[in-house]
């Protein structure tokens, strides 16, 4: 049990006698606050709710209630104004709270709520012979981090790259091909090539109107099955994919499915007959809709007059596929927020189908990447390449490693952690819903609050277990009388207690920011205690005291940077 909740089962108790009963230990626990600073105690408890109840003034009660509450781990109460601050027994805390990790090394903080059941994660899933977009990286890091967090929870993410590899344009795209195209030169640079046909083909299309008709043909020979069209469209998939590829290894990125929205094309007629049978098809110019006015929402549209399906069509039959398939207990779906009006239809049209489960779908929606106050978008023809930003802080880093540590070993391995490292961690670091600025200083830089600093601080923590010649115990540890009373070492050891906590409302809000700002939090806590606290030059036994808080830290940073997808080199 967590010590804030042994303060409330004793809080609870005082205030059952001084005639409060419906305050409950659960009740109590969410009222609970961290006082402001620390000459104020760890847990604070305000009163003002219960004046009512006892018909008392709030600082009255906090006086009786202080009066009742001791015991272990409690050291101290005071009543404040209406508030009771309780002090804990730091020696006790230490003791468990450190013990607990070494015994535990990285299954601290893991817990069973899913117990097994599959939570497919749609995630990343770009647009095949188009750029992978800043959006595709925001969702690729932000999904990869939530299906860490959900399996640190015992749940069975499956990661589903949901590729855009459907649609019209691959008509336009085969004619491109057909009249311009050079095989040796997609080979060579797959995206930059493809996407140069596409943006060929709509130039002249200006002066010539028929070769659209020509996209649409061959867009329904594809639709057919003609075989040098399937040919084509299946060459593009793969030259594109092993593209994509290169950045997910880089990045560390696994994918437990590859189904696009081609994977669909022969699940859709089933998803028009359910709606049909289940009376929700409305014709409209032509097309055919579900209604959707009751929730102040347009119409979804299903199939256009031409007889074409739609984005909309391929996610339902990708929803009640990954429910036949996965059973799951919840499915994610992370996508910009630009889409947010497409999942809420979604997820109503599924509700009005009679599903039940459409209840645990949720769309995870993030902002926008910016550079200088723009969108930051692939223009005409002209390509960023997320590979080249990632190639570029992977170098950045390996400069920086060159000045600073240029006998180290695996340096360039090294550099590729960090420098991803430092990608994933400027998104991870901001709450999703917030546009991100594009800074390269705020990204790579060694102080701050960036995934270098925290990589970096987890290295020397490390190498200052080194240094003091620390092998971790097997079971836990006993600490030293003493050794770790300081306001330093306390800050520390109350930021470790509180990890588990924190990867719950991450899972909770799928809301990785939560971990990226504890992590950061941690580094500055012990960066102090390692500035103040002496270690290494003390006697024996308080130095292995302090190097058993070390490993501790080194432990739970470790682990917060792989809920986030980083990887935490133990020497930089
Ligand atoms: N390919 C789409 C895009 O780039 C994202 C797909 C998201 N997933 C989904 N099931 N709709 O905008």
């Amino acid at each position: 049990m967590s010590y804030k909740q042994q303060v409330a089962e004793k809080l609870a108790a005082a205030l059952q006698t001084l005639g409060a009963p419906d305050f409950t230990p659960e009740k109590v626990v969410d009222l609970l606050e961290t006082p402001p600073n620390p000459a104020m105690g760890d847990i604070a408890f305000p009163c003002f709710q219960l004046a009512k109840a006892l018909r008392k003034a709030p600082p009255l009660i906090a006086q009786e209630v202080a009066q009742q509450v001791n015991g272990a781990p409690v050291k101290e109460v005071q009543a404040v104004g209406p508030y009771v601050n309780v002090f804990l027994d730091q020696a006790i805390v230490a003791q468990e709270v450190v013990g607990t990790i070494l015994r535990q090394k990285d299954a601290y903080g893991s817990r069973n709520v899913g117990q097994g059941k599959k939570v497919p994660i749609d995630l990343s899933s770009p647009n095949i012979a188009k750029p992978f977009s800043m959006g595709h990286l925001r969702s690729t890091v932000i999904g990869n981090a939530i299906a860490n967090i959900m399996e640190k929870h015992g749940y069975a993410p499956v990661r589903i790259n949901h590729l855009g590899d459907w649609g019209t344009q691959f008509g336009k795209l085969i004619v491109a091909y057909k009249k311009w195209g050079d095989e040796a030169k997609v080979k060579a640079e797959p995206i930059k090539e493809l996407l140069a046909l596409y943006v060929r083909f709509h130039e002249e299309a200006e002066h010539d109107p028929s070769l659209e008709d020509q996209g649409r043909e061959w867009f329904k020979k594809l639709e057919d099955g003609d075989p040098e069209a399937a040919r084509l469209w299946q060459w593009f998939r793969d030259e594109s994919l092993k593209e994509f590829m290169k950045i997910y290894d880089l990045m560390g990125v696994k994918f437990d499915s590859f189904h696009g929205e081609a994977f669909y094309n022969d699940k859709m007629d089933r998803v028009v007959a359910l709606l049909e049978e289940k009376g929700l098809l409305t014709e409209s110019e032509g097309a055919l809709v579900v209604t959707l006015d009751e929730y102040g929402m347009p119409p979804c549209l299903i199939k256009k007059s031409d007889g074409a399906t739609l984005y909309a069509t391929r996610d339902l039959a990708a929803a009640l596929y990954r429910h036949e398939t996965y059973d799951f207990a919840k499915a994610l779906y992370v996508v910009g927020n630009e889409q947010r009006l497409h999942f809420q239809q979604l997820f109503k049209v599924l509700e009005k189908m009679g599903y039940e489960w459409a209840k645990e779908m949720y769309h995870i929606p993030f902002g926008m990447m910016l550079k200088d106050g723009k969108k930051m978008s692939t223009r005409k023809g002209k390509v960023v390449l997320l590979e080249e930003v990632l190639a570029q802080a992977i170098d950045d880093v390996l400069k920086v490693i060159a000045e600073k540590n240029p006998t180290l070993e695996n340096k360039e391995e090294v550099a590729r952690q960090v420098g991803v490292g430092a990608v994933i961690f400027h998104d991870l670091k901001n709450y999703r819903l917030n546009d991100i600025n594009f800074s390269w200083e705020e990204m790579l830089t060694f102080e701050g609050e960036t995934g270098p600093y925290v990589q970096y601080t987890h290295a020397r923590a490390c190498s200052l277990l080194r240094k003091g010649g620390y092998e971790q115990p097997e079971n836990g540890a006993a600490l030293a009388e003493g050794a770790l009373e300081s306001k330093e070492a306390w800050a520390v050891v109350t930021l470790l207690n509180s990890f588990p906590e924190v990867i719950d409302r991450a899972r909770e809000e799928f809301d990785p920011s939560q971990i990226g700002k504890y992590v950061i939090d941690l580094a500055q806590a012990f960066n102090k205690f390692y500035a103040n606290v002496r270690i290494l030059a003390e006697e024996e036994a308080v130095k292995t005291s302090r190097l058993h808080l070390v490993a501790a830290v080194v432990i739970v940073l470790k682990e917060g940077l792989r809920l986030l997808g980083l990887q935490a080199p133990e020497e930089m």
